[in-house]
Parts: C-alpha cells; sequence; structure tokens
C-alpha cells in the first residue's frame, strides 16, 4: 500500500515541489495549508504534472482543532513534513511576534497532534540561518549555531531544540534539513516561486529586474574577503532540495535512522558569488541585467557554503543540478509567470 504523507505548506515554493517529488515516488499526499502565501492554483499545476492530486485542507496548522480534525479524517500518516512558516528574515525583525507565533504554535500544534494519532515522523524544514555567520568554513551539521540576529532565525533554532527534545521524551523520531540558498524552478515552469510583493531573495530580484518589474538590482556590497568582493553562497536546485524530503521520509519509514533526531545540510558544497550568479544568468539566458553596486546589507555573512558529506553518505542524497540549471530554470519560470501562458497564479 502506498505510503502517505502530510505536507504542511505544501502549496509554497519547496512545499509543491517536494509534493510533486512524493507523487511521482508513488507516495499519497496529503496537503496542510492556509495559502498566507500560496495560492489554489498551485494544486491544479501540481496535478498536471502529476497526473495526481493531492487532497488539500485549506487549513491554518495553528488551529489546533483544525489540525486535530485533520489528522482524525486521514490518519495513519507513516510521515509529516513539515514546511509551514513564515520565511521572510527582514520582516522577521520588524514583526518578530509574526514570526514565534507562526512558527512556533505550528510546530508545537503538529507534534501534539501527532502523538495523539501515534505518528511518530516528521522532516522540519530548518535553515543554514541556525549558522548564523560562522567560524568554519565548509559549514558542518556540528558546527556551532551563533546567536541569531532575526526572529526567524532563532524559530529555526528554537524548533530544532524543541524536536531534539521531544525525541528524547516521546515516541517520535525527527529529521530536520538545513537548506542552504533554494533557487530554480520546476523544468516545467509551472511551479516556481511566487514572492508577494519584494522578493525576499536574490534569485527572484535577479529574475524581476531582468524582466522589468525591478527597476535595477543592488549587489550588497563587492569590498568583502573573497574572490570578486561579492558575498558567497550554496544555491541547491529546489528540486534537488525535493528529493532530499523523499529520501528523508524513506530513512525514517524503513526505520534506517541511526538515531531518534538526525540533521543534515542540504546544499551542493560549492560556494557561488552574487556576481558570478549574475554573469551566469546574463550568460546563460542572454540577458543583459541593469544591476548596481551598493553598500553591504546588515548582518550578511561573507561566505557561507555547505559541507554536504553526511547527507551524501548516510541519507544517501546528492545534487543533480547545477548553477546554469537554476539559472535557466528560474527565468523561465520568471517568463511564463509574466506571460501567464498555462500557469495560473491566481
Ligand atoms: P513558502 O512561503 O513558499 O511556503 C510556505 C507555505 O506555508 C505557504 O504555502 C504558506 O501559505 C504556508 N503557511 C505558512 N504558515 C502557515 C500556517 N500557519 N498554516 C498553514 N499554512 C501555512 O516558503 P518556502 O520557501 O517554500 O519555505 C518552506 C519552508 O522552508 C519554511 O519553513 C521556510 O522557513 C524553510 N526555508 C526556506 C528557505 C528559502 O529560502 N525559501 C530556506 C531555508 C528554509
Ligand atoms: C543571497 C546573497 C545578499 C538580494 C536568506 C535567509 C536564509 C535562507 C535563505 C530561509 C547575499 C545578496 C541579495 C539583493 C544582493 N532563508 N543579495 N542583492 O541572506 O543568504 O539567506 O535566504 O531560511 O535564512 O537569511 O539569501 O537571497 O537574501 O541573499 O546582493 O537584492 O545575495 O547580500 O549575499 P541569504 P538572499
Amino acid at each position: 500500500m502506498a505510503k502517505k504523507i502530510l505536507v504542511t505548506g505544501g502549496m509554497g515554493y519547496i512545499g509543491s515541489h517536494t509534493v510533486v517529488e512524493l507523487l511521482q515516488h508513488g507516495y499519497e499526499v496529503v496537503i496542510a495549508d492556509n495559502l498566507c502565501n500560496s495560492n489554489f492554483a498551485v494544486l491544479d499545476n501540481i496535478e498536471t504534472i502529476t497526473q495526481k492530486r493531492p487532497v488539500f485542507y485549506c487549513i491554518d496548522v495553528c488551529d489546533k482543532a483544525a489540525v486535530s480534525s485533520l489528522f482524525e479524517e486521514e490518519e495513519p500518516f507513516d510521515a509529516v513534513i513539515h514546511f509551514a512558516a513564515h520565511k521572510a528574515v527582514a520582516e522577521s525583525v520588524q514583526k518578530p511576534l509574526k514570526y514565534f507565533k507562526n512558527n512556533m504554535l505550528s510546530l508545537i500544534n503538529l507534534l501534539e497532534c501527532m502523538l495523539v494519532a501515534g505518528c511518530s515522523n516528521i522532516v522540519f524544514s530548518s535553515s543554514a540561518t541556525v549558522y548564523g555567520d560562522p567560524d568554519e568554513l565548509p559549514v558542518k551539521e556540528t558546527t556551532s549555531f551563533k546567536k541569531s540576529l532575526s526572529a526567524y532565525g532563532s524559530t529555526k533554532q528554537m524548533a530544532e531544540d524543541i524536536l531534539e527534545k521531544t525525541v528524547v521524551a516521546d515516541n517520535v523520531k525527527a529529521i530536520s534539513l538545513r537548506y542552504f540558498n533554494p533557487a530554480g524552478a520546476h523544468e516545467s515552469a509551472l511551479i516556481g516561486e511566487l514572492p508577494l510583493g519584494t522578493p525576499n531573495n536574490l534569485m527572484p530580484f535577479i529574475t524581476q529586474t531582468a524582466i522589468g518589474k525591478i527597476k535595477q538590482l543592488t549587489v550588497y556590497g563587492n569590498d568583502y574577503d573573497t574572490a570578486d568582493g561579492s558575498c558567497i553562497r550554496d544555491y541547491i536546485h529546489v528540486v534537488d532540495l525535493a528529493k532530499a524530503h523523499v529520501k528523508s521520509c524513506e530513512r525514517m519509514i524503513e526505520n534506517k535512522m541511526g538515531a531518534g533526531y538526525e540533521v543534515f545540510n542540504i546544499g551542493t558544497g560549492v560556494g557561488f558569488s552574487v556576481l558570478e550568479l549574475i554573469n551566469s544568468f546574463e550568460k546563460e539566458n542572454n540577458v543583459q541585467l541593469n544591476y548596481t553596486i551598493g553598500p553591504r546589507r546588515a548582518g550578511d555573512a561573507a561566505a557561507i557554503y555547505a559541507d554536504v558529506s553526511k547527507a551524501n553518505t548516510v541519507l544517501q542524497w546528492k545534487t543533480e543540478k547545477n548553477i546554469v540549471d537554476m539559472v535557466k530554470d528560474s527565468w523561465r519560470w520568471e517568463m511564463k509567470l509574466h506571460n501567464a501562458i498555462p500557469v495560473k497564479t491566481d
């Protein structure tokens, strides 16, 4: 019988790509999402790609009664993947309580409902943000955390702590995946990132500048101690990232975990600078970007990239796509959004 996975935030950027991979690997999927940062059309587009339509509950995971009813109606689940969260770092500095409330309450509700239902496997969306400005490169899972500068970062650090302690006390196993910098879109250009208002991340800034939605892209600093002076990050294709969740579910369901709580860095292991990403985008897509060099952005680390050896060997996962795929797929998605071809965005 098909294994059944509950995916919170499954209509969002990373969640929708993961749902596609799960369905294509034979899993049954139930999505819980309140559409606060996504829209209903994503479900149609998931169905177009996979020829399967996941069950969808439009609920707020902070609403305990709603989550409880979902479990009663849909259990048993073999695993839960918890994506649902707010994710804008800058907004979290302005509105910390919005972030603490949504990101912590959703996790606690989910864990409580899992315990009642006897569901013992959870995969959690953590982030490289837990490391802050790291003391060592590449960053290992054992690299120590720095005190977070944003409420968003604090929610990821606290969530990992909650999971680690719950695993010790209760009959739950958890895998935290620390994503580095997700980019790209599905090759079909039917799903991708849908930034509401000003984008949060570099790649949508690049594509929106290329399409003319944003007048000019600013490179935040070219005076860092890096080869070209701009910051270095570990950009990972969202489809590779999605596949890491399938591997994590397999590992939990097949009882292959070495400990009750495991953590994996999910990146490529290779850093690219902002200027390298811009150059690659221009070259591969044959477009010119209007960009300027601006001052540093407060809180940015000069360089951060992952040691992915643990994910490669233990999780048996490795990336299949590269920076060329990321810049091409991101651009194809932006053009499709702009021309509103078959992608419904409302
Ligand atoms: P996203 O905003 O595209 O997706 C999140 C989804 O969760 C959205 O569909 C939103 O409607 C839903 N949601 C939010 N709060 C909810 C709630 N209380 N109840 C129900 N649904 C809710 O974000 P994403 O980029 O896909 O990120 C997914 C996860 O990965 C988040 O936990 C995020 O913090 C984490 N993450 C993202 C990045 C990144 O750069 N995109 C990097 C590291 C970690
Ligand atoms: C990447 C690089 C900027 C925009 C954030 C979160 C992290 C995780 C991933 C959720 C940096 C530079 C950016 C622009 C620029 N998200 N940049 N001009 O800051 O590495 O990580 O997203 O968990 O938690 O902090 O990503 O995409 O904002 O920036 O020069 O207009 O691009 O300075 O070097 P970041 P980013």
